[in-house]
């Protein structure tokens, strides 16, 4: 069963350890410098960054759930507040892929975004993403594809 879990320290341990196992830093937090992979300097960063982003009551901008599949971690959901809208983004490992269970974390995403009393459900994307493209054009959202972006949106009622 894939539920969402929302984000705190035992939870954020648990992101980490599926983020080494199967994603590629580039594809769940913002690049940082020096050689490829897991570094301890990358895994600080991973964990700095969701404490800034959603544990920090200070300087929160997100909520941020993680993805548990039968009770394993293997990826990531979160929504942020723009306005009116709320941007949603999904990360998964590699083995989590193509099982439908980004389909199941979008819906729950969407149902999490229509109970803020959002306006609107956007996310963005690149052309090449056919997975992410695929689940956003299923759930209905409007996509636009504007230079290296696509930006999907779908209005909440
Ligand atoms: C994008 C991502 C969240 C999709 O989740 P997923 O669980 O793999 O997707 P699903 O198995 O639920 O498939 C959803 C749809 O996408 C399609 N799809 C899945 N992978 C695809 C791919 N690589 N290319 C084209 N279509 C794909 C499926 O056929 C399905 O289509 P359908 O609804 O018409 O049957 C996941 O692959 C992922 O985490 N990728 C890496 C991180 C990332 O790119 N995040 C999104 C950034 S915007």
């Amino acid at each position: 069963m894939t539920v969402l879990t929302p984000l705190d320290e035992p939870a954020l341990a648990r992101l980490l350890d599926a983020a080494v196992a199967g994603a590629d830093p580039l594809e769940v937090m913002p690049p940082v410098s020096g050689p490829p992979g897991w570094t301890s300097s990358r895994r600080d960063a991973f964990l700095a960054f969701h404490r800034g982003r959603t544990l920090d009551p200070a300087t929160a901008v997100e909520r941020t759930w993680v993805v548990d599949v039968d009770g394993t971690a293997v990826g990531a959901a979160r929504l942020e507040r723009h306005g009116d809208a709320v941007e949603a983004g999904i990360w998964l490992s590699r083995e989590a892929r193509g099982r439908g269970i980004g389909t199941r974390v979008t819906a729950l995403l969407l149902a999490e975004a229509q109970r803020s009393g959002a306006a609107r459900f956007i996310a963005s994307t690149t052309p090449g993403n056919g997975g992410a493209r695929a689940l956003l054009g299923g759930i209905g959202a409007a996509l636009t594809a504007e230079g290296d972006e696509v930006a999907a949106e779908l209005p909440l009622s």
